[in-house]
């Protein structure tokens, strides 16, 4: 996965802002770096192994007065980090660049072609044989249909932006992979995601698959992989800028974990009718009383979101509920109904393996609902139904707000069908959702009460090599998710586990170098789990505890104690994961990791 981005502008000086865009979008990839810029007699490009931020210090002192470029931030796939496989990636002249994120299958055979007519590669990437591709068609057609024609031969997933020394104009493909076109005054803008233009523009067009484009400073033209146009309405895209930026907080990590209060409201607010206090939900594929079963995929944090998820279908709708892996999902032989709900998690709707477990349900015949927080992505065109999570733009690798938003609208969701399928009356539906209501104002006050302690913890943690996190029954995702983001951003080895599942294995590992994190909030097997701590502690273990209510037993078996407000216990997931969120955000930082910028990850992951 990629980031890329143009801007074609009457403005001129496009350097800067094409940087600024790529340090946007260096969520999705940050191996390499590189832009490209028409300027009088050719293409300048420049490239460079490492962050964005490398390569704006290289470029400071080069002035070249552009009206059109192209900007990369790479994760790599195909061939190492390095500056010979960062993008743009031109032709044998030097007369054409681009910029791909995505997956060329058929690369090798296209370069064994493309190499016996004599032309010259310079990287070991896919994406370069895209570049002579459009060289060989633009000998004998205009660009647009040289373009066309180029991305017809192409397997595989691509988002393509094209510039050539002749014109100020960016030419675009899309297919399998994210592309957004932004259209502002005099010039436009495109790239794999919004924030990287919204600065400048907030009218968007989303390029769907199979279409091809050419922008200019006066708009765009798009057309289909035939040849043929086709006219697509802008939209007015509601995120503020403020919401792309740090707002003076240290990471975007911290900032979003704090917004939880807000980003929970903004989902469940308008989905509430205030009078009556029930559940109003806009869209689903298949009415409540037909649906049979419901099967969750997703990936991530967002599977652990499905595995709440499956309590509260369960729990308060009578829903028989499964929640797969989608990576493993999709080579099963699973089987599924017309009556099984399926239910596509994600925060960025371009997960490769959602999308290919979603295609594959609806392949099956199953009606489907994604749920997803990015407006237009590939997910919420492909299902036939969407419920977003108004979470806001989520820039940090590590999911935090995108998590705590799914889980609300889970909830909201279960208890919905819960009412249409008779199994909760009007009363009970509006005391849940009371609850739920007060929510946001729990988390803002245990931010300000707990957060000095749980910083203090998530130093302490940072000095260990590993770490288990329990809870049971609703909690245990939340360990499971816990531990991934101690792993993710501060490297240390975690692992979440089944409290009760413990003494069968794990146990062993148990003395005072193995650090517990214990969720031990209330709940209907709360004296299992204090059971769990005994054992942990009779085996030297080190215990911290996440508690809810008074329990001074628990908190003499601690070596830490973080306090959570209580909450109705189908709520309790949703508050609790906030201080592990913040206990493995002070460890990385502790130890000087790139917090929002973890080692080897990307935030959505468009391969399989
Ligand atoms: C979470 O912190 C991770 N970065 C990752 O597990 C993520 O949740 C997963 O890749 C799924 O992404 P999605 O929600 O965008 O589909």
């Amino acid at each position: 996965m990629c980031g890329i981005i143009g801007i074609v502008s009457d403005k001129g000086n496009l350097k800067e802002r094409i940087i600024e865009g790529l340090k946007r979008l260096e969520y999705r990839g940050y191996d390499s770096a590189g832009v490209a810029l028409r300027k009088e007699n050719g293409i300048f490009v420049r490239k460079k192994k490492g962050k964005v931020s490398q390569l704006e210090e290289e470029l400071r002192e080069v002035e070249v007065n552009s009206r059109v470029g192209i900007g990369h931030t790479r994760w790599a796939t195909h061939g190492e980090p390095s500056d010979p496989n960062s993008h743009p990636h031109s032709d044998c002249t030097g007369r054409i660049a681009l910029v791909h994120n995505g997956i060329i299958e058929n690369y090798p055979q296209l370069k064994e072609e493309l190499r016996r007519r004599g032309h010259n590669f310079r990287s070991q990437t896919d994406s370069e044989v895209i570049a002579h591709l459009v060289e060989e068609e633009a000998s004998r057609d205009d660009f647009l249909e040289a373009v066309r024609r180029a991305v017809n031969r192409l397997e595989g997933s691509f988002a393509l932006v094209i510039i050539n020394s002749d014109e100020d104009a960016l030419y675009i493909a899309r297919k399998d992979s994210p592309l957004v076109v932004g259209l502002g005054e005099g010039e436009s803008f495109v790239a794999s995601d919004i924030p990287a233009f919204l600065p400048w523009t907030n009218r968007v067009i989303f390029l769907e698959n199979g279409e091809i484009g050419r922008l200019s400073f006066s708009g765009v033209e798009i057309y289909d992989f035939q040849g043929k146009r086709k006219e697509k309405k802008p939209q007015v895209i509601g995120w503020s800028l403020a919401q792309a930026e740090k707002g003076g907080y240290r990471h975007f990590m911290l900032k979003e974990i704090h917004e939880q209060a807000k980003a929970i409201s903004d989902t469940i607010g308008p989905r509430i009718e205030r009078d009556t206090n029930s559940a109003v939900i806009e869209d689903l594929p298949l009415a409540p009383r037909h649906i049979k079963d419901v099967l969750i995929l997703a990936c991530g944090t967002s599977y652990h979101a499905g595995l709440v998820g499956k309590f509260y279908f369960e729990e308060l709708a009578g829903l028989k509920t499964d929640v797969d892996y989608a990576s493993e999902f999709r080579y099963r032989r699973p089987v599924l109904s017309p009556s099984t709900l399926v239910v596509a998690i994600s925060q960025s709707g371009e997960t490769a393996d959602t999308i290919g477990a979603l295609r594959k349900a609806k392949e099956m015949g199953a009606p489907s609902l994604a749920i997803c927080n990015v407006v237009g992505s590939s997910i919420t065109r492909e299902a036939d139904s969407v419920l977003y999570t108004h979470a806001g733009p989520e820039i940090s690798v590590a999911s935090t707000k995108a998590f705590t938003t799914q889980l609300s609208l889970l909830y909201l969701l279960a208890v919905y069908l819960g009412r249409e399928r008779g199994k909760i009356d009007r009363e009970q539906e509006s005391g849940l959702l009371s609850q739920l209501l007060s929510l946001p104002s729990k988390i803002e006050h245990m931010l300000r009460e707990q957060e000095e302690k749980i910083r203090e913890i998530g130093v302490d943690l940072s000095s260990y090599n590993d770490a288990l996190y329990l809870g049971r029954h609703l909690n245990y995702p939340i360990a499971l998710e816990g531990a991934l983001k101690l792993k993710e951003i501060s490297y240390i080895h975690a692992e979440g586990y089944p409290a009760g599942e413990m003494k069968h294995g794990p146990i062993a590992l148990i003395d005072e170098n193995l650090p517990t994190v214990f969720i031990a909030t209330e709940s209907k097997v709360l004296d299992k789990v204090r059971s769990n701590m005994e054992e942990i502690k009779s085996r030297r273990g080190k215990i911290i505890s996440l508690l809810s209510g008074e329990h001074p037993e628990i908190e003499e078996l601690s070596d830490g104690v973080i306090k959570v407000p209580l909450v109705d216990e189908y709520l309790f997931p949703i508050i609790n994961i906030i201080p592990l969120q913040l206990i493995a955000y002070y460890a990385a930082d502790f130890l000087g990791h790139d917090v929002d910028q973890p080692r080897n990850l990307a935030k959505s992951v468009t391969v399989e």
